[in-house]
C-alpha cells in the first residue's frame, strides 16, 4: 500500500474567564508558556517526524537556494537538475536531538519539497515524492546514531508533489484518518467520502460542510480524528475541522486582497446512520493552523495566520495565540486561548508532538527563496517549544511517572499490560486514564498518521510504593496501525513523560 495512502505557564497560569467575548460567547484563557530551543536550525522546518529515538527529522526543499547550515563534512550536491544552486554545500534537511537539544546536517540527493511519510513497523521513516527531480523519489531515514538519508532506486509510479499553481480549486493535502472499520476517511475541499481503499471502492459520501467553503490547500485548514475510547463498549470515530479561508480568498489574495480567515469549526461522527456536522466557533479565525492531539485528549490548534491564504507570500496577520480545544466539555466551553507566542508562523510552519508533552514549533517560509530581510515574513529558522498548561510546576503534585514498562517496550495486539506509576500527591482514581498516542508526520498543516486512543483499563490499585492499572492493547491493526506510539498515563488530565512501546 503506498504510504501516501497511509498519511495521513508555569507560574502565571491564572485560570480565568477573560472579559473576551466574540459572537455572544465566553471563552476561557489559558496559560501555556513559549520557549526558544534553537535560535537557528539553518533550514525551515517545513516537515516533521519524531521518530523513537527522540530525534525529530526535518527537512524543507532543496530549491529555496543556500540554507544556513552546511552539509556534513565538506559535502556538496552536485544535481544538474536542480533549480535554485546546482552545487550546493548546504543541508536541506536536519535532525533535531531532543534530549540533547542539537542539530545534525542531513543530505537529501533530490528536492523533497511538499512530500508525504509515514514511519514503519520497525520505527523507519519511509518520505515519498517531492517536486521536480525528486517527485518520484522514495527516501528511507532510519533512527541511528549517524544515519542519513537513503535514496530509493525503486521510485514511485506517479508524481507526488504540490503542483505549480492551478489555482483554488487544487484542494492539495487532503485530511485523510484511518476510519475504526479500516476505510480511509478522506475531506478535500468542503466534502467527505469513506473510501475502502482495499477495493477502491468509495462507499459512503457525507453531507458537505456547513457554509460552503474550502478547507484544503490553498484555503488551508487541518483536521484531527478526535481521541478513539477503547473502554467503551463500540468505539466511536469523530472528525474535528478547523479553520481555513472562505472560497475566492486565493483569487483576491493574488490580487492583494487579504480575506479574513474561517472562525468555524466542524465536527461530525463518521460512523452514525445519518452523519451531520455540528458547527463550532473559534475565539480567533485561523488560516494554515496546525491541529495537535496532546496526551491527555484536548487538541492544540497553533501556527498559521488571520487573513489570507496558503502559497507563497499570501499569508497575513499571524495568529500567535494557540487555541486549546476540550472535546468532552459542553459547547459553549470548549475553547480555551492560550498564551502567544512572538514569532509568526505562517506557510510552511508546522507542530509536533513530544515525549515530554512539549509541542515542537518550527518553520515558517512563505518565499520560494531563504529571504531573511526585506520581506514581510522572513524565512523562519528558529525552533521554540509551547509547553501546555499541563507541564506547570504546580500541577507537579499530580503529575503520574511512569515506572514500568520501560520505553522501548514492545506489545502485541490484544495484550494486557500492567503499567505502574507513582504520583507525588493523592491519586484521584477517577481521574487516571491511559493513552497512546501515534507520531504524526506533518507538513502544510496537516499531521498525517496522528492517532490517540484511549486504552480501556480497570481501576488503580496500590501496590507497595507505586499505582498499577492494567490495560489491554488495542485488537486490531485497523485500530492501531503497528510501529511505534507514545504511551501516557493522564492524572486529572495531566500527564506523565510518554514511553516509547512498539505494538505488532
Ligand atoms: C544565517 O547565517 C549568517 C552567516 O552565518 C548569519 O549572519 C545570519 O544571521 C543567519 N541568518 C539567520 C536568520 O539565522
Ligand atoms: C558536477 O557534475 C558534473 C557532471 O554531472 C561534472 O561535469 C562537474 O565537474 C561536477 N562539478 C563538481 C564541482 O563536482
Ligand atoms: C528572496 O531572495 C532571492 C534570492 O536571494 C531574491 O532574488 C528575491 O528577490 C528575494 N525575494 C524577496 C521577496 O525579497
Amino acid at each position: 500500500m503506498s504510504t501516501t495512502l497511509t498519511l495521513s505557564c508555569l507560574l502565571w497560569h491564572l485560570l480565568f474567564i477573560a472579559g473576551l467575548h466574540h459572537q455572544n460567547q465566553a471563552y476561557a484563557a489559558g496559560g501555556g508558556q513559549w520557549t526558544l530551543v534553537q535560535n537557528s536550525i539553518g533550514i525551515a522546518a517545513m516537515h516533521m517526524q519524531l521518530l523513537n529515538n527522540d530525534r525529530v527529522v526535518i527537512f524543507d526543499r532543496t530549491d529555496f537556494g543556500l540554507s544556513n547550515i552546511s552539509l556534513p563534512s565538506g559535502k556538496c550536491r552536485n544535481d544538474s537538475n536542480e533549480m535554485a544552486v546546482k552545487i550546493d554545500c548546504t543541508a536541506h534537511s536536519v535532525e533535531y536531538d531532543v534530549l540533547a537539544n542539537s542539530v545534525r546536517p542531513l543530505m537529501v540527493q533530490t528536492d523533497v519539497w511538499c512530500s508525504s511519510g509515514a514511519v514503519a513497523v520497525d520505527g523507519h521513516l519511509i518520505q515519498t515524492g517531492g517536486f521536480n527531480d525528486g517527485d518520484h523519489v522514495i527516501r528511507t531515514f532510519y533512527p541511528c546514531g549517524n544515519c542519513d538519508w537513503n535514496e530509493l532506486a525503486l521510485g514511485l509510479l506517479a508524481r507526488r508533489c504540490q503542483t505549480n499553481d492551478a489555482g483554488e480549486e487544487n484542494n492539495l493535502y487532503p485530511f485523510v484518518h484511518l476510519n475504526v472499520d479500516g476505510n480511509l476517511f478522506i475531506f478535500a475541499n468542503n466534502r467527505a467520502i469513506l473510501l475502502d481503499y482495499t477495493k477502491n471502492v468509495v462507499v459512503r459520501t457525507y453531507p458537505s460542510f456547513p457554509g460552503g467553503d474550502p478547507r484544503n490547500y490553498p484555503s488551508t485548514g487541518s483536521s484531527v480524528l478526535l481521541p478513539l475510547n477503547l473502554g467503551q463498549p463500540s468505539t466511536e470515530a469523530e472528525v474535528l475541522i478547523c479553520g481555513g479561508a472562505p472560497r475566492g480568498s486565493y483569487g483576491q489574495a493574488k490580487g492583494g486582497k487579504f480575506v479574513a480567515a474561517l472562525n468555524s469549526c466542524g465536527r461530525i461522527k463518521i460512523n452514525d446512520k445519518s452523519p451531520t456536522w455540528a458547527t463550532e466557533i473559534m475565539p480567533l479565525a485561523r488560516v494554515m493552523g496546525d491541529m495537535i492531539l496532546l496526551p491527555n485528549g484536548h487538541v492544540l490548534v497553533i501556527n498559521g495566520a488571520a487573513a489570507g491564504t496558503a502559497g507563497w507570500e499570501y499569508g497575513r496577520d499571524p495568529v500567535l495565540s494557540p487555541v486549546l480545544y476540550q472535546p468532552d466539555n459542553p459547547i459553549g466551553s470548549r475553547f480555551e486561548i492560550q498564551n502567544p507566542s512572538t514569532v509568526p508562523r505562517v506557510y510552511h510552519s508546522t507542530a509536533i508532538l513530544l515525549r515530554d508533552g512539549r509541542i515542537l514549533v518550527g518553520g515558517s517560509n512563505p518565499h520560494v527563496y531563504y529571504n531573511f530581510t526585506g520581506v514581510l515574513y522572513p524565512t523562519e529558522l528558529r525552533l521554540e517549544t509551547f509547553s501546555p498548561t499541563y507541564l506547570g510546576l504546580e500541577f507537579n503534585n499530580l503529575r503520574p511517572k511512569i515506572v514500568s514498562p520501560n520505553s522501548q517496550f514492545k506489545v502485541k495486539y490484544g495484550q494486557k499490560v500492567v503499567v505502574r506509576f507513582s504520583v507525588p500527591g493523592a491519586l484521584s482514581n477517577k481521574g487516571i486514564a491511559v493513552t497512546m498516542v501515534a507520531p504524526s508526520f506533518t507538513t502544510h498543516s496537516f499531521s498525517m498518521n496522528q492517532r490517540l486512543l484511549v486504552l480501556g483499563g480497570g481501576k488503580s490499585t496500590l501496590v507497595g510504593s507505586t499505582y498499577q492499572v492494567e490495560i489491554t492493547m488495542p485488537n486490531l491493526g485497523i485500530i492501531s496501525p503497528p510501529g511505534y506510539y507514545l504511551l501516557f498515563v493522564v492524572h486529572q488530565d495531566i500527564p506523565s513523560e510518554g514511553i516509547w512501546i512498539q505494538i505488532q
